[in-house]
C-alpha cells in the first residue's frame, strides 16, 4: 500500500519524507489556505514535487469543465508528478475524461458513494478519493464505502487506484490495507501515530533496564 501525506505544510512534508516511506502527497484548497499560501500555490506544488519523488495532487478551483481543463493543464505543467485533483461533479467528470485522454493523471475527489467511484473510473481517473472520515462524521461507514469500491473495481479492468482520504486514525489505514486499497493519504499527526504502541515503549524500556542490571 502506498502512503501519501495529506498536507500543504512543507515542514510536515519534509519531516514525513525523511522516513523514506512516503510515496506521495495530496493537497486541497483548505490545506493550502490553512498555510496562507494561495498566492504561491504553484511554487508550493513545485517545492513539494522536489521533496517527494512521487504523485502530488493539486486541486483546481474552477467549477466549469473547460476552465477545469485549462487550469488542470497548467497545473500538470509544473511537474510530471502532478496529479490534477477534480471534484466529483458532472463538469469534473467531463474534465476528467478530457485530461485523462490527454495523458494527464486525475484524482477525482469528494467521493461518497460506490456509483460515484464507478463513474470516475469510467472517465479514466488515475485515482478516486473516497472520504472515509467525513462519512463516519455523519454516521455512515467510510470503510464500507472503500470495501464496496474494492469489490466493484475487482470485477473489471479499471486502472483507477483507490486512494483512501479523510483519514482520521491508524485504524482507517490498517483497514484500508486489509481491504486492498492502493493508497491511503493522511495528515502528519496520523503518520506519527502509525508508529506507536504502548507495549513497544514498555518493552524497550525493560530491555534497556535489564541490560543495565548485568
Ligand atoms: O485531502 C482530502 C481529505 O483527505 C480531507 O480530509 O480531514 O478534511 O475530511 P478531511
Amino acid at each position: 500500500m502506498k502512503f501519501f501525506i495529506d498536507s500543504a505544510n512543507m515542514q510536515e512534508i519534509r519531516a514525513a519524507a525523511a522516513f523514506g516511506i512516503v510515496d506521495g502527497v495530496t493537497t486541497n484548497p483548505s490545506l493550502v489556505s490553512k498555510e496562507g499560501n494561495q498566492e504561491g500555490f504553484e511554487d508550493l506544488i513545485k517545492e513539494i514535487c522536489d521533496v517527494v519523488g512521487g504523485p502530488v495532487s493539486a486541486e483546481v478551483l474552477s467549477t466549469e469543465y473547460s476552465l477545469m481543463v485549462s487550469e488542470g493543464k497548467k497545473l500538470a505543467e509544473i511537474n510530471e508528478n502532478v496529479v490534477v485533483k477534480l471534484p466529483m461533479t458532472e463538469d469534473g467528470i467531463k474534465a476528467t475524461r478530457i485530461l485523462s485522454d490527454d495523458g494527464i493523471n486525475v484524482n477525482v475527489t469528494l467521493i461518497f458513494s460506490p456509483s460515484q467511484a464507478l463513474v470516475a473510473a469510467k472517465a479514466g481517473a488515475a485515482y478516486v478519493s473516497p472520504f472515509v472520515g467525513r462519512l463516519d462524521d455523519v454516521s455512515s461507514s467510510g470503510m464500507d464505502l472503500v470495501l464496496d469500491i474494492c469489490e466493484i473495481y475487482g470485477h473489471y479492468a479499471y486502472e483507477t487506484k483507490i486512494l483512501v482520504a479523510s483519514v482520521r486514525h491508524p485504524m482507517h489505514i490498517a483497514e484500508a490495507a486489509r481491504m486492498g486499497a492502493d493508497v491511503a493519504t493522511f495528515p502528519y499527526k496520523v503518520f506519527t501515530q502509525l508508529f506507536k504502541h504502548p507495549l513497544t515503549d514498555i518493552g524497550l524500556e525493560r530491555f534497556i533496564k535489564d541490560w543495565g542490571k548485568t
